[in-house]
């Protein structure tokens, strides 16, 4: 199995001192940065766009793993990538042509990651499971931090988990993941966990009490 990786989501931290607040979570034990794009489109909610990225890049050397829920994609990933993002992911749900998408992706010499909502079956994956660095399951119904898990979801990391085999692919779950529910999600198949609420409530000095009760739930469901 791959290792565990806590991707702490970006919508869940302080906007007004946003620099400072990525670097503490990354010295506080997070792994890669979650960065949620979207675009008031794709989901109900508009959160930043690229010059953003650009301003925290040099934050922290840690994997940027920026998240597209916008439509279309197409047009702002080189943006995107010139930003500093080391991981684009793109919805199946966001238009036609994901594989031309994730195709785009690599050649801007990115990670590719695929991404699915609740309710979109794992076999849309199937297809370009050989283009991906990552498969992104949604445990929540995109657009918001602070929601709850769909129990659902669970089903849909077993079934990507077959996809990926034993392929070098990571399983990103994101949406609603606590200590609480860790456990189970990667004894289900996901080896990335982002954590938006989970991992930024209380504040700076909770950061890495935060993390440490997810990762510590996460590696008691690594076998
Ligand atoms: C939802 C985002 C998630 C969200 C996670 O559309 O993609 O990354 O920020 O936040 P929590 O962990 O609070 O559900
Ligand atoms: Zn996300």
């Amino acid at each position: 199995m791959r290792p565990i990786q806590i991707a702490p989501s970006i919508l869940s931290a302080d906007f007004g001192d946003l620099r400072a607040d990525v670097a503490a979570m990354m010295e506080a034990g997070g792994d890669w940065v979650h960065i949620d794009v979207m675009d008031g489109h794709f989901v109900p909610n508009i959160s930043f766009g690229a010059p953003i990225i650009k301003a925290i890049r040099s934050a922290t050397p840690k994997l940027f793993d920026t998240h597209l829920m916008i439509a279309p994609a197409d047009p702002y990933l080189k943006d995107f990538a010139d930003a500093g993002s080391d991981l684009i992911s793109v919805h199946v749900e966001a238009g036609p042509h994901i594989h031309r998408s994730l195709q785009a992706i690599r050649a801007l010499g990115k990670k590719s990651g695929v991404v699915i909502c609740p309710g979109t079956p794992a076999s849309a994956v199937k297809p370009v499971i050989d283009m991906v660095d990552l498969v992104l399951v949604m445990s929540v119904n995109p657009g918001f931090g602070g929601q709850s898990f769909i129990p659902s979801a669970l089903e849909l990391v077993r079934d990507v988990r077959m996809i990926i085999g034993d392929r070098p692919v990571d399983l990103e779950i994101d949406g609603g993941v606590t200590p609480a529910n860790a456990k189970e999600i990667v004894a289900a198949g996901a080896n990335v966990l982002v954590a938006g609420s989970a991992a930024f409530k209380g504040g700076r000095s909770a950061f890495a009490t935060n993390v440490a009760a997810i990762r510590a739930a996460a590696e008691a469901g690594h076998q």
